[in-house]
């Protein structure tokens, strides 16, 4: 799906975004957010912010930076950041052209915004994300992945469809094959809830290595 496409996709369903992820987020998302700001600290970016839900796991003594593609989720976004009084910064920006120089970010976060990108667009956002962290820095990925149990993975094949007309993502995507390419190695992954939701921690490779 075009850039284009997804904006207006999330441009419709902002209003409803957080009803209708209500249940995953009590029930799955919310103990797994808090693990990926864990240690994070300096200049943080939240990739894809959407409207705000990692906002209450930003380190207190870290400077935030949201970016996302579609107004409308950065207006629920900026909502919450005057609710919890939390001091991030708010930018319209596509994570696959950012307009920040480069190493710039300590640490990158990004929950479930892969899933979103189409395949062709992981490697375009990896490199970006890649240009823009520091050489000691690191990215920390949360995304779904298909269950390998045959019950699970067939009630996410019944979701699919769903999934992909509503947020325009997909349970499939494989980011972390595209890290070498981008020029970042996969210390860490490993899933944080069942076998459907994973962490990928990556960071710039060395220039010799
Ligand atoms: C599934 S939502 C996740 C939002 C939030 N990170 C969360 O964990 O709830 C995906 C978000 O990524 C944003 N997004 C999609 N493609 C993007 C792009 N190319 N650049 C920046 N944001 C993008 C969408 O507008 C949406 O807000």
């Amino acid at each position: 799906m075009s850039v284009k496409v997804i904006r207006r996709k999330y441009e419709r369903i902002a209003r409803l975004y957080d009803i209708l992820e209500l249940p995953s987020e009590y029930g799955r998302y919310r103990p797994l957010r808090r693990q990926l700001f864990e240690g994070a600290s300096g200049i943080v970016l939240d990739a894809g912010v959407g409207t705000g839900r990692n906002m209450p796991y930003y380190p207190a003594d870290a400077r935030v930076v949201g970016i996302d593609l579609s107004p409308a989720m950065l207006a629920r976004a900026a909502r919450r950041r005057a609710r919890l009084g939390v001091a991030v910064e708010l930018l319209e920006m596509d994570v696959l052209q950012t307009a920040f120089p480069d190493r710039h970010f300590d640490a990158i976060v990004a929950t479930f915004l892969f899933c979103v990108l189409d395949e062709a667009q992981q490697l375009p956002a990896l490199k970006e994300l890649a240009r823009i962290c520091k050489p000691a820095g690191s990215i920390r990925i949360l995304d779904y992945a298909f269950s390998r149990n045959p019950r699970k993975r067939a009630i996410m094949r019944l979701w699919a469809p769903w999934v992909r007309w509503a947020y325009g993502a997909a349970f499939d995507r494989n980011v972390e094959r595209y890290a070498p390419a981008a020029g970042l190695e996969i210390v860490e992954r490993r899933f944080l809830f069942q076998d459907i939701i994973k962490l990928i921690v990556a960071r710039p490779s060395s220039p010799a290595g």
